[in-house]
């Protein structure tokens, strides 16, 4: 799926004088089964637009479009399905569910969007192992490290196997190797057919990908 954001506005707290907004007028598109990557400095609005891009938000004006999906025309629950259905996020925080085990934490979602089959459990438990954590599939977040939670939520989003995958700083808590092995998670995705916008300083990320790359220059969002 293409992704196309077209003079897009988007600030928080509108009602407050401090409402300055985060994004202005910004236009991009991202071609089908292309990677692209989002740079700039922190508070530059990198999550802001993968949120839209996801469906979390939406823009005050301007327009999202993913694939079909014209996100500022859908009401909240379908926003919520479009998500379900076609994006896989890889947040900043992990957002990894606390009562849950690694392995839970991916079939669980599996489960609750009906996407669960029969070799759902194991294709899980494989790709755990080659990210590296094969001997933690039964810990809970709290038991693992913060690079290995960071595994977890990657492993959680390339299970899917999004037709669009947001990922915001897939690599910012790995060392080399183990960010080698999530940016090969990846290129897979790619392979597949998949699009990917991801937020990242990692030139490696970057390269591997052979990502387009929309940066900050003086204070504006450019190609
Ligand atoms: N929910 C929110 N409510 C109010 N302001 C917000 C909210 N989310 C983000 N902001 C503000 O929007 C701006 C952009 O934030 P965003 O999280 O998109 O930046 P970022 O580029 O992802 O930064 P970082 O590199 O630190 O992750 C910041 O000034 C932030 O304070
Ligand atoms: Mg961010």
């Amino acid at each position: 799926m293409d992704i196309e954001l077209k003079d897009v506005t988007k600030s928080y707290h509108r009602r407050h004088r401090s409402g300055k907004a985060v994004l202005t007028d910004l236009s991009f598109s991202v071609p089908s089964g292309s990677a692209t990557v989002l740079t700039g400095p922190s508070g530059s609005g990198k999550t802001t637009m993968l949120n839209l891009i996801a469906g979390l938000h939406l823009c005050e004006s301007g327009s999202v479009r993913v694939g079909p999906h014209v996100l500022g025309g859908l009401s909240e629950s379908r926003r919520d399905r479009f998500r379900a259905r076609h994006i896989g996020y890889v947040y900043q925080t992990f957002n990894l569910l606390s009562p849950l085990t690694a392995l839970e934490n991916l079939t669980v979602p599996s489960s609750l969007i009906g996407a669960f089959g029969p070799g759902t459990k194991a294709r899980a438990e494989a790709l755990l192992e080659t990210l590296g954590l094969g001997g933690e599939l039964h810990k809970r977040p709290y038991e693992l490290s913060v690079g290995q939670r960071q595994r977890v939520a990657v492993a959680r989003a390339v299970l899917k196997k999004p037709d669009v995958l947001v990922a915001d700083e897939p690599t910012a808590s790995l060392d080399k190797a183990a960010a080698k092995v999530v940016i090969s998670a990846l290129e897979g995705l790619i392979r597949g057919g998949a699009t990917l916008v991801v937020a990242t300083h990692d030139p490696q990320l970057t390269e591997a990908l052979g990502a387009r790359v929309f940066a900050v220059d003086e204070g504006r969002w450019a190609a």
